[in-house]
C-alpha cells in the first residue's frame, strides 16, 4: 500500500495546497497567561502563520480563486492584478504560482522592504506608490485605483479584489468560524480580530453567530496615521465595503504605542513570535473583555515578526538598533538618536496643517506657498492649483528656488502626508521658521473635495 497523502494526521499532502487550513487541518489555538491580566476569563491566540505562506489571507487568496475559477472568470492564461498590503499579495503569488496564475501588485512604498522583497522573490510584479500601508480606499492615485484601472484595460488581468470580493468573509465562513467552533467545543464566548478589509470579523463572526448569538464579535482598529501594516484607522474603515459594525458587538481603537509595546511582551514573555497587528488585537481584546469566569476569548493572530524588522528598528531603537560600523556595539548612535527625536517632534500640530485650514488659507491674502515634493507624474495628473513641483529628491540641488525670506509662509505636500514631513525637517535645518506639511496628502486634498489642476 502506498503513502497516504492530504493526512492531516500524519501531516503529509500531496502539494501544498493540502496544507491550507480548514475545519480537519485548524492553525492552532494557543492559550496566553503572562500578558493577560485575568484571573477568570481565558484567552487564547490563533496563529495564522501556521498557513502555508505565514499568514491569514492564505485563506483568502485560496478562496477567491476558488471562486473565481468556479465563476469562470478565471482560467488558464489569465493573470492576477490586485493591490495589497503585502500578506493577501504572498497568499495570491504562491496559490498563483501553484496554479499557474502570475501576479502583479500595486502597493505602498510604505511597506515594509522585507515584505516586498519576499514578493519579488516570489514572483510578483511590483508596483511600488506612494499610497498608505493598507491602500487607502478611493485613493485616485493609489494601489486599488491602478488595480482597477489594469483589469479595466488590459483583458488579461483579473482583479480579484479582497476589498468588496464576498469570497473574503467567505473564506472565513468556511474555514476560520468551523476551526474555532471545533477547537474550543463550542465553548467560545468571545471572537475578537484586527480590522483591515474586515473579511476576517465579518466571515467567522457571521459563523460563530449562527452556532450561538451570544457569542461577542468584537473589532480592533489602529489609531489615524498609525503603521500598523494590513490594518485600517476609523477614518478609512468608513469607506470599507465589508466593514459592517451592525453584525459586531463592538469595536475599539488602539494606539501605534500600545500595539507595538504588547507585540514585543507577546514575543518576550510569552514566545509567541507574533507581528504588530496581533499586538494591535490582543490590547483591544484587553479593552473589551471582562474579566468573568467562562469567558473564553479567541484572538485572530494576522501573521508573524519575520516581516517586520524595520518597523521594530523604527518602534525600539534602542533594543533594536539599525547597523552599526565594525566593532562600535555602543548601540544607537546619538545621530540616530537625535533623528529619531526630531522626527518625532515633528508630529507636533505646529508643523502641520489641515487640508481644510490649508483650503481657506489659500483663498486669503496670506496665502503660503505651496510645494509639491511628488515625481513630476503625479504633480501633472493633479494638484492643488498654484502649487509648485519640487521633486523630494531635487530639493537641495534646487533650494535656490525657495524664497529668501526665512519667514515666509510654506506648506510642503506629498500623496499621503509621510515623505512631506522629512521635507520640512530639512526646510527647517535651512532657517525656514514656518514651514508645515500638509496632513493626509493630496489624498485626503481630494478626499475632502477642494478644487485640483492637471496638465
Ligand atoms: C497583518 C495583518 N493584520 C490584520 C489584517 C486584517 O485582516 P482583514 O483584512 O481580514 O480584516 C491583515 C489583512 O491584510 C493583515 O495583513
Amino acid at each position: 500500500m502506498g503513502m497516504s497523502t492530504n493526512d492531516h494526521t500524519l501531516r503529509v499532502y500531496d502539494s501544498i495546497i493540502g496544507l491550507l487550513s480548514s475545519e480537519d487541518n485548524p492553525t492552532p489555538l494557543v492559550r496566553l497567561h503572562k500578558v493577560v491580566p485575568f484571573s477568570h476569563t481565558q484567552v487564547f491566540a490563533k496563529l495564522e502563520w501556521y498557513n502555508p505562506f505565514g499568514a491569514v489571507k492564505d485563506r483568502v487568496a485560496a478562496n477567491m480563486i476558488r471562486d473565481a475559477e468556479d465563476r469562470g472568470v478565471l482560467e488558464a492564461g489569465k493573470k492576477l492584478v490586485e493591490a495589497t498590503s503585502g500578506n493577501t499579495g504572498l497568499g495570491l503569488a504562491m496559490v498563483g504560482n501553484a496554479k499557474g496564475y502570475a501576479l502583479r501588485t500595486p502597493l505602498s512604498l510604505a511597506i515594509p522592504l522585507e515584505k516586498r522583497t519576499v514578493l519579488r522573490f516570489f514572483g510578483a510584479d511590483l508596483v511600488e506608490l506612494d499610497d498608505s500601508l493598507c491602500p487607502a480606499p478611493g485613493a485616485p492615485e493609489g494601489a486599488i485605483a491602478l488595480a482597477m484601472e489594469t483589469a479595466d484595460t488590459q483583458p488579461d488581468f483579473v482583479l480579484l479584489n479582497q476589498y468588496e470580493n464576498e469570497a473574503n468573509p467567505d473564506s472565513h465562513y468556511r474555514t476560520t468560524g468551523p476551526e474555532i467552533w471545533k477547537q474550543t467545543q463550542g465553548t467560545v464566548t468571545h471572537f475578537v480580530a484586527g480590522l483591515g478589509t474586515c473579511g476576517t470579523i465579518t466571515g467567522t463572526g457571521k459563523f460563530l453567530k449562527e452556532q450561538r448569538d451570544a457569542v461577542q464579535v468584537l473589532g480592533v482598529h489602529p489609531e489615524d496615521g498609525h503603521d500598523i501594516p494590513g490594518v485600517r484607522s476609523l477614518r478609512q474603515l468608513s469607506q470599507t465595503k465589508l466593514f459592517r459594525p451592525e453584525q459586531y458587538d463592538g469595536t475599539t481603537e488602539v494606539t501605534n504605542r500600545e500595539a507595538f509595546d504588547l507585540c514585543l511582551r507577546l514575543n518576550r514573555e510569552e514566545s509567541i513570535i507574533a507581528g504588530p497587528s496581533s499586538g494591535m488585537a490582543l490590547a483591544g481584546a484587553l479593552k473589551m473583555v471582562p474579566d468573568e469566569p467562562g469567558n473564553v476569548v479567541v484572538v485572530v493572530f494576522p501573521d508573524n515578526v519575520f516581516k517586520y524588522a524595520s518597523s521594530f528598528q523604527r518602534h525600539f531603537p534602542y533594543i533594536c538598533p539599525g547597523d552599526k560600523k565594525d566593532g562600535d556595539d555602543s548601540g544607537p548612535s546619538q545621530a540616530d538618536i537625535f533623528l529619531g527625536e526630531m522626527m518625532e517632534n515633528l508630529k507636533n500640530p505646529h508643523d502641520s496643517v489641515r487640508v481644510k485650514e490649508l483650503n481657506e488659507q489659500l483663498g486669503s491674502t496670506e496665502k503660503p506657498l505651496v510645494i509639491d515634493v511628488r515625481p513630476p507624474d503625479f504633480y501633472e495628473k493633479n494638484r492643488i492649483p498654484g502649487s509648485i513641483n519640487i521633486p523630494e529628491d531635487d530639493l537641495a540641488k534646487r533650494a535656490s528656488e525657495l524664497p529668501s525670506d526665512r519667514d515666509a509662509a510654506i506648506v510642503m505636500v506629498c500623496g499621503i502626508g509621510k515623505f512631506s514631513k522629512s521635507t520640512v525637517l530639512y526646510l527647517k535645518s535651512m532657517g525656514y521658521r514656518n514651514a508645515r506639511s500638509m496632513k493626509g496628502g493630496i489624498n485626503e486634498w481630494v478626499r475632502k473635495g477642494f478644487a485640483t489642476e492637471s496638465s
